[in-house]
């Protein structure tokens, strides 16, 4: 399983461009960047881009997507099956927990992990441990909550009983480069930050609490 990152976009946005090795499907998760970069490498290593993939539908994530269908219309974009906000172009397939999404021999399966916003998911690729996170977890910190659509609650089920769960040596790629470097294991992100080592709802509401207090951008 090959990984690309790339970094750029709205707020360190970062976009992965991820292909198997012997059938050369690639596939994008999170058009958050300016694409002509992510050309370069699909013409160079001669992929064939079949897949779009969206960890949930806010604007950042999903800005270049129309761009990237015109360039390659038959790529069919993937997303949580009850998207917040429509994708305009292109052939779209609603996803759920549990379904798997393949990109040549890679198998990558979903899980719903809302919280940060409803239609957020994970990819995990469980062969290989690695885990696209979107705005559900970063390197030092989950998502944020204070959106409108965000839910506490749900964020708290979604990081501690979904993604915590896996194997701890699994690496995460989340949606934004706002850690100390841009990936992590879960078990460091559990090791190393009070947003992970949480015993109940109540002490994780209050890690949360403080962030925001604390915050200076
Ligand atoms: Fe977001």
């Amino acid at each position: 399983m090959n990984i690309l990152t790339f970094e750029g976009g709205f707020d360190k946005n970062l976009c992965y461009l991820v292909w198997c090795q012997s059938t050369k499907v690639a596939g994008i998760i999170d058009p958050s960047v300016e694409p002509d970069p992510i050309y370069h490498i699909i013409n160079n290593e001669g992929l064939s881009l079949q897949k779009i993939i969206l960890t949930h539908s806010h604007g950042d994530h999903t800005v270049y997507c129309d761009r990237i269908i015109h360039r390659f219309p038959s790529a069919i974009i993937y997303g949580f099956e009850h998207l917040e906000s429509p994708v305009h172009d292109g052939t779209f397939s609603g996803v759920r927990h549990k379904s798997i999404i393949e990109l040549g021999k890679i198998k990558l399966t979903v899980l719903h992990t809302p919280g940060h916003y409803p239609d957020s998911i994970c990819l995990w690729n469980e062969q290989e441990k690695h885990l696209f996170t979107g705005d559900t977890v970063f390197v030092g910190r989950t998502g944020r909550v204070i959106g409108e659509k965000s839910d506490l609650t749900q964020l708290y089920h979604s990081v501690y009983n979904i993604i915590n769960r896996l194997p701890e040596d699994t690496i995460i790629h989340p949606g934004h480069h706002y850690g100390i470097k841009k990936t992590m294991t879960i078990g460091e992100n559990i090791q190393t930050s009070t947003f992970f080592n949480c015993p109940n709802l109540r002490e994780f509401s209050s890690v949360m609490d403080n962030f925001e207090k604390n915050r200076r951008e």
